[in-house]
């Protein structure tokens, strides 16, 4: 299976977590993200990080349409925000790696995703048509599930802005990116960081 797994986070300057109603401690996407610093190689330029927190620090995995979600049986956390804290949170992109691989292959992404209900899945990330008409932008769509679901606008389409080989590994590691907001009103800025496999395999 050559699965994709990484981590990203979607920034804006406009705190969606503020407008979240009290009363909800089990809901969690929406722990804070203060604490969720992102691991950035000192010496580049490329990918520079935001002066607010992140809206949402996540895990996706699959194959190329991956999904973003924590799978359950791993820490029955949502999104890894909640994580932030924890030592869980520096390793999370491997451990989900590692449960993602270790499912038989018929398993996709979207099977994984519909087992695992809203709040716990965020969202799907997969690639549509670029705005001009040609070649293909990434899009991260979290109209169909938990709080956004039904949200016609809770969707982020990615100009990439930013772009490093992956600091470890990065024959194996895909490169880690800055996407700026070219459609939609979910965040201003992605970020894909702490990516594990997803380079194309060596037939
Ligand atoms: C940063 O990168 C430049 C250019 O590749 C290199 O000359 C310099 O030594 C690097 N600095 C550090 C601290 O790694
Ligand atoms: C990913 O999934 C979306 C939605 O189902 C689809 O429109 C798109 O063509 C797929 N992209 C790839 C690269 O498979
Ligand atoms: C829909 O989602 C967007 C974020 O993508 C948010 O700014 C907006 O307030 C939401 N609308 C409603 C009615 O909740």
């Amino acid at each position: 299976m050559f699965a994709f797994q990484l981590l990203s986070a979607l920034s804006s300057a406009a705190l969606l977590v503020a407008a979240t109603p009290a009363g909800r401690a089990h809901d969690h996407d929406t722990c804070s993200t203060a604490a969720a610093k992102m691991d950035l190689p000192a010496n580049q330029t490329q990918l520079v990080s935001p002066t607010t927190d992140p809206l949402f620090v996540m895990l996706g995995v699959g194959v190329q349409n991956y999904t973003c979600i924590l799978p359950e049986p791993l820490l029955h956390c949502s999104t890894i925000s909640c994580l932030d804290t924890t030592p869980a949170f520096g390793v999370i992109q491997t451990l989900g790696f590692d449960f993602w691989k270790a499912l038989p292959a018929r398993v996709t992404a979207d099977d994984l995703g519909a087992k695992i209900g809203p709040p716990l899945l965020l969202g799907f990330h997969y690639f549509v048509t670029s705005p001009s008409g040609t070649g293909l932008s990434p899009k991260w769509d979290f109209t169909s599930t938990g709080r956004f679901s039904r949200n016609s606008s809770a969707f982020v389409l990615g100009a990439k802005v930013g772009d490093i080989t992956a600091p470890a590994d990065p024959a194996v590691n895909i490169d880690w990116l800055a996407l700026n907001n070219a459609e939609g009103s979910l965040a201003s800025k992605i970020f894909r960081i702490d990516t594990v496999n997803g380079q194309p395999p060596h037939l």
